[in-house]
């Protein structure tokens, strides 16, 4: 009789660790999971930080000033305007020059060209006897509105967004891919 009583008293002991032990395992468990949760919240935002650059458009144009409109009233003949840029890469403001020209398009209404070459992005130049652009280093030649006349460029000259704010013309300066047909935007 007194050994069945030990026994019985030996299983509730045994049975009260199993459910402590138990109770320990899933509270253990709950804080697992709890961390696991916060450190995925606190990863995000910091992920995205650090990936912006990746999946982000590698840069963006800001609007540029080229100048006051009435300097552009007699497009005769494509005006030169240098330009100073100013990038978003990333996280990065990068500064850089460009050169454009004002001049009118095939529908007779202002239009600003990129002077990189669509072949492989040299500068173009305008040539005041022959009334046409020239590119120095393959021999690419353009009429006055960026249309392709002759040499290796698939394409005409690329235009570029604009439009006149206070008086003064803005153009969006971009870069687009080299020798393709058509005019697609890298940056
Ligand atoms: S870069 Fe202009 S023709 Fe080749």
């Amino acid at each position: 009789m007194e050994q069945q009583e030990e026994k019985i008293q030996e299983n509730i002991t045994s049975n009260k660790d199993v459910i402590v032990i138990n109770r320990r395992s899933f509270f253990a468990v709950l804080l697992g999971i709890g961390t696991a949760g916060m450190g995925a919240l606190l990863a995000v935002p910091v992920l995205r930080y650090v990936l912006y650059p990746l999946y982000a458009k590698s840069s963006k144009s800001i609007w540029t000033p080229i100048g006051a409109m009435h300097e552009f009233s007699d497009l005769s003949k494509p005006i030169l305007k240098p330009l100073d840029l100013k990038q978003v890469d990333g996280w990065r403001e990068v500064d850089s020059s460009q050169t454009v020209y004002v001049t009118k398009g095939a529908n007779g209404k202002m239009e600003v060209l990129s002077a990189i070459c669509p072949h492989l992005g040299c500068t173009v130049a305008w040539r005041k006897g022959h009334d046409d652009f020239l590119c120095p280093c393959h021999g690419s030649i353009f009429e006055a509105d960026g249309k392709h006349v002759s040499g290796p460029s698939p394409r005409g000259l690329d235009t570029l967004p604009h439009k006149v704010v206070d008086g003064k013309l803005m153009v969006k300066f971009e870069y687009f891919r080299e020798n393709v047909p058509n005019q697609e935007v890298v940056s």
